[in-house]
């Protein structure tokens, strides 16, 4: 999704604009594009594609002096909306004069009506983008004052920005807004940095602003001012950020993939550090913010997120009705508020969402606050908007998530998922003393993760013998159900081979049709409840020929001899078993997409954070 940075400070802009790109790179983009300010003039310069093609430009074409002298200036990398990935639709744009340079994170609704009305006065429009339209909006209210064109313009646009603009007018100073869309300033040691994402800060500053909606600050080498769009002084805490920026490297793995599967049983390690209370038999969440009696009386839970984070709602699903005795529903968040979903104060959504930026998740979240409902957030991103319009919930704390396919996020929602049910349990019928045994499967899970890990070169053995196929299927049951969706969903993101999770059950019902000699099954025929069934289910693949992959849980010499081959789990319960189960479909995923050569980190089309519905 699109990234901005934005400096203003002592040192050159360009390379700092460069490689604060870089940092936004994991986002997923198709367009690149910097503008800075020197000598009272802009220098523009945007290229379809890579960053790395943006920076070859620049060193082609810039001299040095154009390089360094800049002390200004604002970046971005622009994932398609309205318009192709071309030159003309990269950001940053300008206004009539081409003296206002802009650059937008999110989707101006209304910007056909304002186009149409500034072409009718004289504008000329160069893109085909609704970030144009803005531009040329700041530029016709302009009367010298950056900050007044920009308040003044921002009162005619509908939808989401996160913005930073500059003027050749304006030498020392930015204007950057946010509406729906993040922005954070960096505030460094005599230079100021402005990002959509904190990722492109660390580097140079751990102390941060966060912009609430309709914010705009005024952005100077030695820090921003505050207002709203009604240009009052608004007040804003400074955060110190402690992800540092070595946390965002890949660590001597091949890609950020790998290093945030391997990180998981630290990342899970932090997810439940401090939060198990071995006395009670409880978790201890105090971001959840809900009394015992509170939480007693939810009547019913609606999970919602997308993609991976809407598997994990799934899981959690299950274990609301399992543990807490709550009636539980899952809702995909793009089709939540289009269904008039009938909630009550009794009711509880749960927003699961890694970045915290979701477009449909957070529309999901200001439909249940609309309703009445009460809500909680699960979210990686501290600060994200998700979290903070959530008000209540839990953070994973399972550090940055680069890689585009969600790894370490997804089994630490199962975590906390789990750690909710619990505590929501506790609260009603479930006894202290199941309580203490969850809490004991709890604190395994880490070394379970690793004993899976220990398995690597198994299960990329496995994954190259399987690595030319066009189709695979993932079966599975119960908890495991699922688990086949995930891991059907990673190999498609990273391998771009087709493939799908079905219940085990369901495959009978349609998909059998498809299967033959070309076609593997992925059978999740771990020692839990469903096993027996599932592996019925995995005979009948056999018998159209499909080769199977059984997943199985160590010793189980039944279930393995159904496999053509098999990776083995350890022994698990079948709350947990998700977790270890999901990484060592990751591995596979990961393996397959590797034999394939395929860029696992940055798939083509996909986006790792999706703030557009
Ligand atoms: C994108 C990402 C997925 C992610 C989904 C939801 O599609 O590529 O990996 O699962 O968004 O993201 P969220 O940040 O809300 O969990």
């Amino acid at each position: 999704m699109c990234g901005i940075v934005g400096y203003v400070g002592r040192r050159g802009a360009t390379d700092l604009l460069l490689s604060g790109l870089r940092r936004l790179e994991y986002r997923g983009y198709d367009s690149a594009g910097l503008a800075v300010l020197r000598d009272h003039a802009l220098r523009i310069e945007k290229t379809a594609g890579k960053v790395q093609a943006l920076a070859d430009r620049v060193f082609e074409t810039w001299s040095p002096k154009e390089r360094s002298e800049a002390h200004m200036g604002i970046a971005h990398t622009r994932w398609a909306t309205h318009g192709a990935p071309t030159q003309a639709n990269a950001h940053p744009h300008t206004d009539g004069s081409g003296e206002i340079a802009l650059v937008h994170n999110g989707i101006i609704e209304n910007y056909a009506e304002i186009r149409a009305r500034l072409e009718a006065e004289g504008h000329r429009f160069r893109s085909e983008t609704d970030t144009e339209s803005l531009a040329h909006l700041i530029g016709a209210c302009y009367e010298g004052d950056l900050l007044q064109a920009v308040c003044a313009a921002l009162k005619h646009v509908q939808g989401t920005l996160g913005i930073a603009v500059i003027s050749a007018r304006e030498p020392d100073r930015m204007v950057v807004a946010r509406r729906g869309s993040p922005v954070v300033i960096g505030l460094g040691d005599g230079e100021t940095i402005v990002a959509s994402d904190a990722a492109a800060v660390v580097a140079h500053t751990r102390q941060c602003v966060f912009l609430e909606d309709d914010d705009v600050a005024v952005v100077t080498a030695n820090g921003a001012e505050l207002r709203n769009v009604h240009n009052v002084p608004v007040a804003r805490e400074v955060s110190r950020i402690d992800w540092d920026a070595s946390a965002a490297e890949k660590g001597g793995f091949a890609h950020f993939m790998l290093k945030e599967i391997f990180e998981q049983p630290d990342a899970l390690r932090n997810s439940l550090r401090g939060r198990l209370d071995a006395g009670q038999g409880t978790a201890v969440l105090s971001g959840l913010n809900l009394s015992a009696r509170e939480m007693a009386s939810v009547d019913r839970v609606v999970l919602v997120g997308c993609g991976t984070s809407l598997h994990s709602a799934m899981v959690g699903d299950y274990y609301f009705e399992d543990l807490a005795d709550i009636p539980a529903d899952v809702e995909q968040a793009a089709e939540f508020r289009y269904r008039n979903p009938i909630l009550s104060p009794q009711n509880l959504v749960v927003a699961i969402s890694q970045s915290g930026e979701t477009a449909d998740t957070l529309a999901a979240v200001r439909e249940a606050k609309q309703k009445g409902a009460l809500i909680a957030g699960i979210c990686n991103v501290v600060g994200s908007t998700i979290a903070r319009e959530a008000g209540r919930g839990v953070y994973l704390h399972a550090g940055p998530e680069i890689g585009v396919a969600s790894t370490k996020a997804f089994t630490a929602q199962l975590t906390v998922l789990l750690m909710m049910a619990l505590k929501f349990g506790r609260c009603r019928r479930l006894s202290r003393q199941k309580g203490l045994d969850l809490c004991a499967e709890l604190e395994r899970i880490p070394e379970l993760v690793s004993a899976v890990l220990a398995r690597n070169d198994q299960i990329a053995a496995v994954a190259r013998r399987f690595a030319d196929v066009r189709d695979f299927f993932y079966i599975g049951r119960g908890y495991l159900y699922p688990v086949a969706m995930e891991g059907a969903l990673k190999l498609k993101e990273i391998s771009y081979i087709h493939a799908e999770g079905y219940h085990a059950a369901e495959l009978k019902h349609g998909p059998i049709a498809l299967l033959d000699r070309q076609v593997p099954v992925v059978a999740l025929l771990n020692d839990v409840p469903g096993r027996e069934k599932t592996m019925s289910n995995a005979q009948e693949c056999r018998a159209r020929h499909s080769p199977v992959i059984a997943v199985i849980t160590e010793g189980d010499h039944e279930a393995a001899a159904l496999g053509d081959a098999c990776i083995e789990m350890p022994r698990a319960s079948a709350r947990v078993a998700p977790i270890p189960t999901t990484v060592a479909l990751q591995l596979l995923a990961y393996h397959v997409a590797q034999a394939r050569g395929c860029p696992i980190d940055q798939p083509r089309n996909l986006a790792k954070s999706v703030t557009v519905e």
